[in-house]
């Protein structure tokens, strides 16, 4: 606690059953920590049947989710800390569902603008009723031969597959289904991965400065993310102050089309024409030690702690005003 900050009572949220459960409980650990050094009264919970009783009960000041995946991301909990009108870091629950539903964002992302690659989105169903053989000849033959395939809902690259070669199609949709009814088939965009934290300590939203993503096998899969020195970041990115300015400016567009607020994470490919190609926005991006945000974080300036704390300062004072 520093002399301009108040001693919180804080519940950070972290776990849940969602498939990204380990890599909460690594993230619901570093804000834990970090809000402990900074003199707050920290209580870390898995979320379960006692969650919302212990909460109307004991009405901490603010909930910081650290939940990432369905439990955290898909606005259902975040919609419930609302009717207990408790304060609680991050986008709104209507937000959340728009940007957590990968082909909705990607829609008005592209609606405000911005650059995303051409993709179709399938249910299951639509395999079983008009053909896999039929249905994926055509995708094939309207998006070309480079693809990635992805669970229309989902994180860490579970379900992911960036296709080395077009004969992999099929699996990789079947691969994508065993994560949820909807795939998104979607073009590869090529170029520099960056991922750009949106922050707001008060004063409205702004960019971190973008780390740029390089996975020693090339794809930034669920191992590549939480294995250390199995990518390399850089922070900030190697680009030019104008390709770092488009990034910045880009994932503050998406944080403001989706009405997101606090903290956002938007993950990029810059092409070689200096394009940001936009894959998703993340409403509670990874904390762990390997994650992108942090070391943006760290790269602008600032400690962890501050910021973690300031979030949860700014959840408190909009609920009150
Ligand atoms: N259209 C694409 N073109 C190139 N790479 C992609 C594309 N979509 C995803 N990827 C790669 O897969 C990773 C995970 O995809 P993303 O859409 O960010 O989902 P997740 O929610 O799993 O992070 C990205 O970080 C990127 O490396
Ligand atoms: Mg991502």
């Amino acid at each position: 606690m520093t002399a301009d900050s108040i001693a919180r009572t804080v519940v950070v949220l972290a776990g849940g059953i969602s498939h990204e459960r380990d890599v909460s409980l690594r993230s619901g650990r570093r804000v834990a920590d970090a809000l402990l050094e900074r003199g707050h009264t920290v209580i870390l919970r898995d979320p379960d049947a006692s969650l919302l009783p212990y909460l109307a009960e004991s009405r901490p000041d603010v909930v910081w989710p650290a939940l990432h995946g369905a439990s955290g991301e898909d606005g259902a909990l975040r919609a419930l800390l609302g009717m207990l009108d408790i304060p609680y870091v991050g986008a709104r629950s209507d937000a959340a569902r728009l940007a957590w539903h990968k082909p909705t964002a990607k829609e008005l992302v592209e609606r405000a603008g911005l650059a995303t690659p051409r993709s179709v989105t399938l249910p299951r169903d639509s395999f079983r009723e008009l053909g896999a053989t039929q249905v994926l000849d055509l995708v094939r033959s309207a998006l070309g031969d480079e693809l990635v395939v992805k669970p229309a809902m989902g994180g860490s690259a579970l379900g992911l597959t960036v296709l080395e070669s077009i004969d992999d199609l099929p699996r990789a949709v079947v691969d994508a289904y065993t994560y949820g009814e909807v795939a998104l088939i979607e073009q590869r965009a090529r170029g520099v991965e960056v991922s750009v934290g949106v922050i707001d300590l008060g004063d409205g939203p702004f960019a971190l400065p973008p780390v740029e993503i390089e996975p020693r096998g090339g794809v930034y899969s669920f191992e590549a993310r939480y294995n250390a020195g199995e990518t390399r970041f850089y922070a900030p990115a190697r680009l030019s102050d104008d390709v770092i300015r488009v990034a910045q400016e880009t994932a503050l567009a998406v944080h403001a089309t989706l009405g997101l607020r606090h903290i956002s994470r938007v993950d990029l490919i810059i092409d070689g024409a200096g394009v940001a190609w936009f894959l998703e926005v993340n409403v509670l991006p990874g904390l762990t030690e390997t994650s992108t945000v942090p070391q943006g974080i760290l790269a602008a300036g600032f400690t962890l702690g501050s910021v973690y704390e300031k979030l949860g300062e700014v959840a408190i004072a909009e609920q009150l005003s």
